[in-house]
């Protein structure tokens, strides 16, 4: 393997030279840093990014530990992790910590033993292991999608006394998550302003702040509709589609069912749309239906599916960009950074088709 040594040898310049063309650490005259790529090139050099990392104590790494990847929301904030991950110049190390506390622990303590410089983690929906983790080990961190309850932190020791900057209670870590309850409370008063009156919602797991923030944005858009608050309509659907199969049937069993579903992300849809075809129940007709989350799909089924697209890429790439600033500058206060959705306003909600176009009124979509 020809070394940084041999570069140098070929190119008729330093070491120290090699280094700052390579590494962009100095600016270097035009010709000698393209005598340093030729030589580069001729020798088939790599760099040896193990060696540098010994001496710069950084690897160029970033861990990302999000659950259920093949769930198409995780895996856009994946591809947006990657691709600005990627622009940076760091290489990146994935886990799926299954949403489970003790195997989310286990997982980012081994991202942390590879040194990846940071982490970007979807905490589960009791972090406080990890979290206590985290901060312990004074890991640079985003968590990413659900924010975590200052309530977490308290109590959790510090290694250290890292975070003097911030006192003792202040978050240490960065957040970076899209608005939950402005666009739930959007969509329940678009089904009240078609008149329902009874209007459900398949709700997440509990301990989400996702699942906490959409449950008070569908509460907020009961309220700004005046509709009243009945318990009963408000169903937990586990996250996923086998709890939204039971949760909706649970709410159309109500001897006064709703007439109208909201489903808090797109896999309770899934279960929900399940469980109304099985009672032959057709949507939008019998049922009008809105959801948490936008996909691929969702313009494809029929009706169309109106829905709240969230920035799911633009999460990843934030993600990255968040953390990329807190290594660059460690002291710097820390931030949640909350991304808008967007409505996009399709026809599952009872709405008809706009006429003369055969893509229907997508084009009313904004941001919430
Ligand atoms: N959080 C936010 N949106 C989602 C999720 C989640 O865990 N799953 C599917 N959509």
């Amino acid at each position: 393997m020809p070394t940084m040594a041999d570069v140098a040898r070929s190119a008729g310049v330093s070491v120290a030279t090699v280094s700052h063309v390579l590494n962009g650490t100095r600016p270097v005259l035009s010709h000698t840093r393209r005598a340093v790529l030729d030589a580069v090139d001729a020798l088939g050099y790599t760099p040896n990014t193990l060696a540098r990392s010994l001496v710069t104590s950084r690897t160029r790494s970033i861990g990302l530990a999000v659950s259920a990847i093949s769930n198409p929301y995780f895996t856009e904030i994946l591809q947006g992790v990657e691709a600005a991950a990627l622009e940076a110049g760091y290489s990146l190390l994935i886990a799926d910590p299954h949403d489970d506390p003790g195997h989310e622990r286990k997982v980012v303590q081994l991202l942390h033993e590879r040194r990846v410089d940071g982490v970007i983690v979807a905490p589960s929906a009791h972090p406080d292991d990890l979290v206590g983790y985290l901060r312990r080990h004074a890991v640079p961190t985003v968590f990413l999608d659900r924010v975590i309850d200052a309530g977490v932190m308290s109590g959790i020791a510090t290694k250290g006394g890292a975070d003097t900057a911030h006192g003792e209670d202040a978050p240490w870590y960065d957040q970076v998550c899209a608005e939950s309850a402005g666009p739930t409370a959007r969509l329940v008063r678009h089904l009240a302003g078609l008149g329902h009156r009874r209007i459900g919602l398949v709700a997440g797991q509990p301990g989400f702040s996702t699942t906490g923030e959409r449950v008070a944005g569908y509460r907020d858009g009961l309220t700004a509709a005046g509709l009243a608050h009945d318990e009963r309509l408000l169903v937990s659907g586990n996250s996923e589609a086998t709890g939204a199969e039971q949760a909706t049937a649970a709410l159309l069993g109500l001897p006064d069912p709703p007439t109208a579903l909201v489903t808090a992300n797109n896999a309770m849809t899934i279960g929900a749309l399940r469980t109304l075809r099985r009672q032959g129940l057709s949507v939008a007709d019998d049922v009008a239906l809105c959801c948490f989350d936008d996909f691929a799909w969702a313009d494809l089924f029929s009706p169309r599916l109106t829905a709240i697209a969230q920035p799911s890429r633009e999460l990843g790439a934030q993600a990255v960009q968040v953390l990329l600033d807190r290594l660059d500058e460690p002291h710097r206060p820390t931030r949640t950074v909350r991304l808008p959705c967007a409505f996009v306003h399709r026809t599952s909600c009872g709405c008809p088709e706009e006429p003369g176009t055969s893509e229907g009124p997508e084009s009313t979509a904004s941001s919430t």
